[in-house]
């Protein structure tokens, strides 16, 4: 309480930023995982490729207890910005009162509908406009979001982000990516002891009563997705869910860049640097690739469906 009576958040420290095991709905069960799978997407993912350089403005859309949040407070200098927003009010109740010391970090919680995570919410997520400015962010990404989405809502969500998001600015995403080589090794595609079950053509779920439970797309529809919103698909990953098993992470992802003007003639990306040859093979090769020590040791739930692996 101030001497004119307005009550303050108490000041917080680093520390404080993890919540109690009871608080955490990520996917997470214990402060160690939390911190672990949130510092190691934070290096390995934002900064190591689609990256976020301390001074850029970030949008963390689905942004739960905070997990990418606070080792984003340790890299952002005072100039970077973060905003995050979430569907789940006790998330971001959470994170208004804890980053109160951090005014380069916002929070926003939004009312919207989700079967499995906000069914009495108000309005439907593939109409809501993000509440920020067009081509306001260097990097957007949805950490293990669009495993509890549909298809037009994460269609939709996709092209906010294109809006907000600045030329030459990266998209990432963790999700579950059903490709013809995961459906032709096996019948029985699974997460958290639960099946995944075709309800569309391009779609499956773990549970059909409540669809956005668990969901994975099937990859040619995910890549079309992500063009149809304007974005170009710069790789994708494949996690060990599927026994792909490729990169030592749980969830496929997904980076893909706004494109910016290229002068005439000009096949490269000057915001990636001289990419022309890497953009042409489709795949964008990073700076560094080198797996955080901690990535290596693979002591990873496998069977958690949200994170595992940082994702
Ligand atoms: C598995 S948690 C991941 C949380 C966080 N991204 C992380 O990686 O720690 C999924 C999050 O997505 C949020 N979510 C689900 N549907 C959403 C939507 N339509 N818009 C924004 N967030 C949503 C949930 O509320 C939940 O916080």
């Amino acid at each position: 309480m101030t001497e004119a009576g307005v009550d303050q958040p108490e000041a917080c420290r680093f520390d404080d930023l993890v919540p109690e095991p009871h608080e955490l709905f990520d996917g997470t069960a214990t402060k160690e995982a939390f911190v672990e799978i949130g510092e190691n997407f934070v290096a390995h993912y934002l900064i190591g490729r689609c990256r976020l350089e301390p001074t850029h403005a970030v949008l963390d859309i689905g942004s739960g207890n905070g997990q990418k949040a606070r080792p984003l407070t340790r890299y952002l200098s005072p100039q970077g910005r973060y905003a995050g927003f979430d569907i789940v009010k006790a998330g971001i109740d959470w994170c208004h009162q804890r980053y109160a010391s951090w005014p380069n970090f916002q929070f926003d919680f939004q009312e919207l509908r989700s079967d499995w995570y906000n069914p009495e919410g108000r309005s439907a997520a593939q109409e809501f406009v993000f509440p920020y400015g067009d081509e306001s962010f260097d990097v957007v990404f949805m950490s293990s979001v669009a495993t509890h989405m549909l298809p037009e809502e994460l269609e939709h969500y996709l092209r906010e982000s294109h809006r907000v998001m600045k030329r030459g600015g990266r998209f990432f995403a963790t999700l579950f990516l059903m490709s013809d080589e995961a459906l032709g090794a096996s019948a029985h595609l699974r997460i958290q002891d639960r099946e995944f079950q075709r309800i569309a053509a391009n779609l499956w779920t773990i549970d059909p009563e409540r669809p956005s439970r668990g969901v994975a797309y099937r990859e040619a529809f995910a890549r079309s997705l992500v063009a149809r919103a304007g974005l170009r698909v710069a790789e994708i990953t494949f996690g060990m869910w599927s026994g792909a098993d490729v990169v030592g992470a749980l969830q496929d992802t997904i980076l893909a860049v706004k494109p910016i003007q290229a002068p005439e003639g000009s096949t490269g990306n000057p915001a990636l640097g001289n990419t022309s040859r890497r953009q042409r093979s489709g795949c964008l090769q990073p700076r560094w690739w080198t797996w955080p020590r901690r990535w290596r040791r693979g002591t990873w739930q496998v069977d958690d469906p949200d994170h595992g692996a940082g994702g």
